[in-house]
Formats: structure tokens, C-alpha cells, sequence
């Protein structure tokens, strides 16, 4: 029987493992799946190496974990080979504008973000294009017990259209005012607001829900009374202690919990082209703190 004898090494102390001794053309086998399905749990992102699959096989992969989302969230990148679900997230050689390029977590600006993301290599840069990753619990746990029961009462706008402002998002700051006014208008009203800690629903483990570049403030409050406890929250968030890093290779896919983890690729790799595929998957929301507005 093939896919029953998985590896999981972990990445560092809270972040990411990468699952080796499996072939992801084939079906799983339940235990293998409830041992992958444990790992992502326990780590937030898996990591998986010279995978060779097509589109439809990432495909039925991502479902053994969900269904697969096919435009709502994601509408403005193209589907793969007829396959809607299978979005190409691309960057050519003369793209200023890097997607992901910053700590975040999918669609937060939706009521119902996705759950899982699955990302698989398909070009990459001779060298750079890395993703890091971080945890949400690392984040959360490392807060003191007063601090995190002020949080709890708290909720926060996410904001579609803040990624590309060069004002609030560096990463942005080669997009051009054009962009941004662009992007204003089609992302209109694209928000959602999300208590900031909140309890993932398969760990049972808190998580600080909370993104540096979408939140634009906290309920309630002003965006300039927010701006100092948000820039705090974005550094415990990112620690260096509380990341991982993953350095790609053609065919490795990676899969994370988008209520577990924030993510961040890296733009290192200007005069490439990288091409990779997603899928995102939908799945049981965070449950919030009753005590958040
Ligand atoms: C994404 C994303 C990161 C990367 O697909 O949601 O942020 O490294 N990608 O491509
Ligand atoms: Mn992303």
C-alpha cells in the first residue's frame, strides 16, 4: 500500500513541518490523511517536496480537506486549464507588483475567509521568491494574561484595498497612484471585521487574528488611536522565534491554515518570473471570544 509511512519533521518550535515518504498523485490513505490533517493542526503550514502533479490532482488533493472555492474570494486571478478552482498566481520578469508580499492571511477581508490555501511551485527564480510563515498561537501565547483580556474585547476591520496603498503597505510602493485609486474603487466596501483573538476550532488553541497591512483599525476606535497597539501586535506577531521560512523548489507544495498562520512572500527576485498554483479550500471558522464586540 503506497502513502503510509509519512515523515513529519517540524521547522522550528512553532511553525511549519515538511511531510516527506509521500506521493501526492495518490489517493491518501485515511491514516495518512488524519496524520497530515494532525500536522497542519499541530504546525499551521506543511510543507511537501518534488511533488509532480497536474492541476487536477492538486485539485483532488485539496479536497480530501474541504471544498475548494471556486471565484467568490478570489476572482481576479485566472483558473488553470479549465479548472476554476486552480488560480495561477503568477509574477513575470517585469511585474513591480508582488502578491502576498506582506504579513497576511487570506480573504480576512471577507466575513468568510478561506480556510486552507495550497500553493504548489511551478517556476521559480534561480534564487529568492522564499514564503515565511506566523503562527497565530505563538503570537497569542506569548502575550500576558491582562494584556490578552483586553484584546478579547476587541474586534478589527479588515480592509481589501489597503494593500495597495504605497501610504500603508510598503511593499506597495512601486504600485502607482493610478493603482491604488483603481483598486479603491473596485475593492469598494470589500471589509470585514473579525475579533482579534478568537479560538481555532480544530486545536482548541487561541490565536491573535490580526493583519498588519488589511486592519485598519480596531472597532470602535479611531484609525490614529489604533495605529500604536497595531504596530505593537504586528511585532510580536512577527518574531523572528515565532516563524518559519520555506525555501521553494520546482514541485514542492505548501498548505496552511489560514486561521493558524500569517504569511509573507518575500521580494527578492525582481527580473524572474515565478509561477505558482492555489487553491483555496473553505472549512469551519474561528470561533470568536463572546466577549468581543
Ligand atoms: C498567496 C500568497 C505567497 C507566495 O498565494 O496567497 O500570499 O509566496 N502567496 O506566493
Ligand atoms: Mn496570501
Amino acid at each position: 500500500m503506497q502513502n503510509t509511512a509519512i515523515t513529519i519533521r517540524p521547522m522550528s518550535a512553532f511553525t511549519g513541518a515538511e511531510i516527506s515518504n509521500v506521493d501526492l498523485r495518490q489517493p491518501l490513505a485515511e491514516q495518512t490523511y488524519l496524520e497530515i490533517r494532525k500536522a497542519l493542526n499541530d504546525w499551521g503550514v506543511i510543507f511537501f517536496r518534488s511533488q509532480d502533479l497536474t492541476p487536477a490532482q492538486q485539485l483532488a488533493f485539496a479536497r480530501r480537506f474541504g471544498k475548494a472555492e471556486a471565484d467568490a474570494h478570489v476572482s481576479n486571478m485566472q483558473g488553470v486549464d479549465g479548472i476554476p478552482e486552480v488560480k495561477e498566481v503568477v509574477r513575470e520578469a517585469d511585474h513591480v507588483r508582488n502578491i502576498g508580499g506582506f504579513w497576511h492571511m487570506d480573504q480576512s477581508f471577507h466575513p468568510n475567509p478561506s480556510c486552507f490555501s495550497v500553493l504548489y511551485a511551478r517556476e521559480l527564480p534561480p534564487v529568492g521568491g522564499d514564503t515565511s510563515f506566523a503562527h497565530l498561537s505563538a503570537a497569542h501565547d506569548a502575550l500576558s494574561p491582562g494584556f490578552r483580556a483586553t484584546l478579547e474585547r476587541l474586534s478589527c476591520t479588515h480592509v481589501r484595498s489597503h494593500a495597495d496603498s504605497a501610504a500603508i503597505n510598503p511593499a506597495a510602493s512601486a504600485l502607482s497612484h493610478e493603482y491604488y485609486t483603481e483598486s479603491l474603487k473596485k475593492f469598494a466596501g470589500m471589509e470585514a471585521s473579525h475579533p482579534v483573538i478568537a479560538t481555532h476550532p480544530e486545536s482548541s488553541r487561541k490565536v491573535l487574528y490580526f493583519s498588519p497591512i488589511y486592519c485598519d483599525r480596531f472597532d470602535g476606535w479611531t484609525r490614529e488611536e489604533s495605529l500604536p497597539l497595531m504596530t505593537h501586535l504586528t511585532k510580536v506577531m512577527t518574531e523572528p522565534e515565532h516563524t518559519c521560512r520555506f525555501r521553494w523548489e520546482e514541485g514542492s507544495m505548501a498548505m496552511w491554515d489560514n486561521r493558524a498562520v500569517v504569511h509573507y512572500a518575500l521580494d527578492d527576485y525582481a527580473g524572474h518570473r515565478r509561477l505558482m498554483h492555489r487553491i483555496t479550500v473553505e472549512g469551519p471558522w474561528l470561533t470568536p471570544c463572546s466577549a468581543a464586540a
